[in-house]
Order: structure tokens, then C-alpha cells, then sequence
């Protein structure tokens, strides 16, 4: 899919005031500092449109790009970073879980998980919720630049192994990275054919 435009439309914290238009939406959830936004910014081919950081906490709001202003992106907080007590960290922030719960236009949710850890307690939790929940998603895989083409499939496979122990079968994958770009045309793709059944 060629990117023709990508533009800013809001940031909130609640979900019933996102844009009320019924077109197709995707969203990047995961840890805070996995990528979400980076990747953002790679598959739009622009620099800043989603703001980055190297320190954790930099995305804060639900904030709405529209993409040949026919879809939308959507950037999302990490989960697991809040400005909360210890005990409560493992909880995902409610406004996140209310988006997913009740945001109708939500075609796919896409769960970024940082290649190079091991499969994480509050990914795969997160995961178990959207599956109870119905909400369909796919799990992107980022950083790919920052593993070598030997261990690289050996984190993947031990990813799919970890799901596999609850899951019947893996959720549709994506490997990527924001730095040399690798897997966005998938992505891109994948969006593109979701867009088309819509
Ligand atoms: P929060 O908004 O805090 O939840 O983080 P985020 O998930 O949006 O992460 P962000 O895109 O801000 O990136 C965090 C850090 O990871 C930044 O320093 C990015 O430059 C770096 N980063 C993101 N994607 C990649 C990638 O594919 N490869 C490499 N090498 N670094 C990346
Ligand atoms: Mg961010």
C-alpha cells in the first residue's frame, strides 16, 4: 500500500471522545518503549508524525493519525508504565483496556513485543485478555534490527513455543524494524487486505 498522506487528528484519554468516524482502525499497543510510535513514523515514511523517545513514557494519550484518509493509525501508551505503585504496575492503564473494549471501529489491534526479550508475563497477559474479550489482533515483532540473522529465528520460535503453550494456534506475526524498515511492507499489507474486507 502506498502512504499518499498521514495526518494528526487528536490525542484523549477517552475513548468515547476519539473521532467519531466509522472507517477502519488499527492500533500499536506494548510495553513502554517497544516501538510503537517509531514504527508508526517507519510505515508512514515520516519523521515525527508520532513523537518518540529513548526513555519509557513518552506516548501518554490515545492519539489518531488518519492515513490516505481512509484509515486509521493509532498510537497508544505502553502498558506497564504508569505513575503508580508497584503493586498496581502489572495493571493495564483503564483507558487503554476501555479503548479496546469499546472502540467499534477497531478492526485489529497489534501487539508489539520486542524481539530480542524473552516472551513477558504482561504481553502474553494482555493477549489473554483481548482473546476473552473477542478483540482480534496480531502480534508485531520489533527491534529486528537489533538481533542477527542466526538468533533471530531462535527468539521467534521460542516466542511461538511460549504461545503455543495457551494459545491453540499463533496469531498472525510480523517481524519488524523501525531502522532499516524491514517488515513494514507486511504490515502495510496486511492492513491494506484487512481494509479491503472492511
Ligand atoms: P512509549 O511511547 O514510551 O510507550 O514507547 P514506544 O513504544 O512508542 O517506543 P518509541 O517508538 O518511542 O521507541 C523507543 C526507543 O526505541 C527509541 O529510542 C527508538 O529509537 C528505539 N526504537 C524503536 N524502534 C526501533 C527499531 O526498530 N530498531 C532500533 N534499533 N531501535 C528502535
Ligand atoms: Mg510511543
Amino acid at each position: 500500500m502506498k502512504i499518499k498522506s498521514a495526518d494528526f487528528v487528536m490525542s484523549n484519554s477517552d475513548v468515547t471522545k476519539c473521532p467519531k468516524t466509522k472507517i477502519p482502525e488499527y492500533a500499536f499497543i506494548g510495553r513502554s518503549n517497544v516501538g510503537k510510535s517509531s514504527l508508526i513514523n517507519a510505515l508512514t515514511n515520516r519523521k515525527s508524525l508520532a513523537k518518540t523517545s529513548g526513555k519509557p513514557g513518552k506516548t501518554q494519550l490515545i492519539n489518531h493519525f488518519k492515513i490516505n484518509n481512509e484509515w486509521h493509525l493509532v498510537d497508544l501508551p505502553g502498558y506497564g508504565y504508569a505513575r503508580v505503585s508497584k503493586s498496581s504496575k502489572k495493571t493495564f492503564q483503564k483507558f487503554i483496556t476501555d479503548y479496546f473494549a469499546l472502540r467499534e471501529q477497531l478492526i485489529c489491534g497489534f501487539v508489539l513485543v520486542d524481539c530480542r526479550h524473552e516472551p513477558q508475563k504482561i504481553d502474553l497477559e494482555f493477549m489473554e485478555w483481548l482473546g476473552l474479550n473477542g478483540i482480534p489482533f496480531s502480534i508485531i515483532f520489533t527491534k529486528s534490527d537489533k538481533l542477527t540473522k542466526n538468533t533471530l529465528p531462535v527468539h521467534i520460535e521460542n516466542y511461538k513455543t511460549k504461545m503455543l503453550e495457551t494459545w491453540e494456534e499463533m496469531p498472525p506475526y510480523f517481524i519488524t524494524s523501525s531502522a532499516d524498515k524491514n517488515g513494514c511492507e507486511e504490515v502495510l499489507s496486511e492492513i491494506d487486505r484487512l481494509n479491503k474486507l472492511f
